[in-house]
């Protein structure tokens, strides 16, 4: 049996990698990046520290407007398929390179299968969610994290072609917080374990007015311990752009780091400053406090379990909720066993395997 995977954004190459590792010796593996994260620190990293084989085919697509990007994926990748002739495409969260490979193989009767199915914001603005809703839709396998996943897909019919897997971030999370343990890491400079909080913005609803990003960036400068900002390539070309200092006040901007560096800061923070989905979660699973800057999340279960504070319109709340104690502890997991990617394969070859 033959499995196609496509990538292309940072956060699905943290998926891709547990993934790789759980198709060893179960079926053949063709690795698809479309290219649409380009720079090393965005791309090669994670394939380099996460052991995951290089792809075997590069569409090298880069950045551009929401149609130009996926409709060159979508050309790019009906190519590949046709010549990889994989019996499943197996898509990842909700980016472009997402959508686009849903769309590309379903175009020619190729079986989809999503994993990270089910998500919701339930915000329209948000071009992941118009991703996660046409992925889900497009779809014969849906494989879902969590329990509220698995209840949007019923909502919307989908309920035959789900299957709760657990989340694969999860498994890559412990894997590399376990060899952290054995090996120890440096911190970035300027920045002291327990005194120090980490800190991501990406999303186009909090970079692309200029207006909002000061706010944002203002706040963060005025927090009372320094601030690791990891700065995606998005928010400084804005901010360059805008004239808006990055290094302002509290805030240490560092380049964004490889996946292993990143957990080892946010296990050693205070806390963590975001709008990335990903991020949320690891805190969580790490049981460090985030704050979130957005009007809702996808993982409501960290809200919920006291863990993750969201906070929009009004910014004077942003150092209430980063300052605010520690929430109770909880053994909760609902993000699954560190198994997931096992699951998932066990899913696939039921599903596809001939
Ligand atoms: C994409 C995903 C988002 C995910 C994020 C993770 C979509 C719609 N969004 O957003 O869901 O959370 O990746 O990072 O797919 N850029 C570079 N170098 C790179 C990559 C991007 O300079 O390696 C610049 C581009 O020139 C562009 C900007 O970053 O100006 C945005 O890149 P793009 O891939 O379109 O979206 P992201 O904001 O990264």
């Amino acid at each position: 049996m033959r499995i196609l995977s496509v990538v292309g954004a940072r956060p699905q190459f943290v998926k891709l990698a547990p993934i790789a590792k759980a198709l060893e010796g179960r079926a053949e593996h063709v690795i698809v990046h479309t290219g649409q994260h380009y720079d090393e620190l965005m791309s090669d990293v994670f394939f380099q520290d996460l052991g995951i084989p290089a792809p075997d085919y590069n569409l090298g697509v880069g950045s551009g407007k929401h149609g130009e990007q996926t409709g060159a994926m979508l050309a790019g990748l009906e190519k590949v398929f046709e010549e990889a002739e994989p019996d499943v495409v197996l898509v990842y969260g909700d980016t472009n390179s997402t959508l686009a490979a849903a769309l590309a193989a379903v175009k020619i009767h190729i079986p989809v299968a999503h994993l990270e199915a089910g998500l919701r914001s339930f915000n329209r603005r948000m071009p992941e969610e118009h991703n996660r809703v046409l992925t889900d839709h497009a779809s014969d396998l849906l494989l879902s994290p969590t329990q509220v996943g698995m209840d949007h897909l019923a909502s919307e019919g989908l309920a035959e072609r789900s299957r709760m897997v657990g989340d694969v971030m999860t498994d890559v999370l412990y894997t590399v917080r376990d060899q952290l343990a054995a090996q120890g890491q440096p911190l970035p400079d300027g920045v002291t374990a327990g005194n120090f909080y980490v800190c991501t913005i990406h999303r186009p609803d909090n970079t692309d007015d200029p207006a909002r990003l000061k706010a944002i960036v203002e706040s963060l400068a005025a927090l009372g311990k320094p601030v690791l900002l990891l700065a995606h390539p998005r928010l400084k070309a804005l901010a360059e752009t805008h004239g808006i200092d990055l290094a302002a006040g509290s805030i240490v901007l560092h380049e964004p780091l490889a996946y292993p560096q990143l957990v080892n800061a946010v296990a050693n923070s205070a806390g963590v400053v975001t709008d990335s989905g990903g991020l949320q979660k690891e805190a969580f699973l790490l049981r460090v406090p985030c704050t979130t800057i957005r009007p809702e999340t996808e993982w409501v279960e960290t809200v919920e379990l006291g863990w993750n504070v969201l906070v929009n319109g009004d910014l004077s709340r942003l150092a209430g909720a980063v300052e605010r104690p520690a929430p109770a502890a909880t053994d909760a997991a609902p993000y699954g066993d560190g198994h997931a990617a096992q699951r998932t394969v066990d899913a696939l070859l039921e599903a596809f395997a001939k």
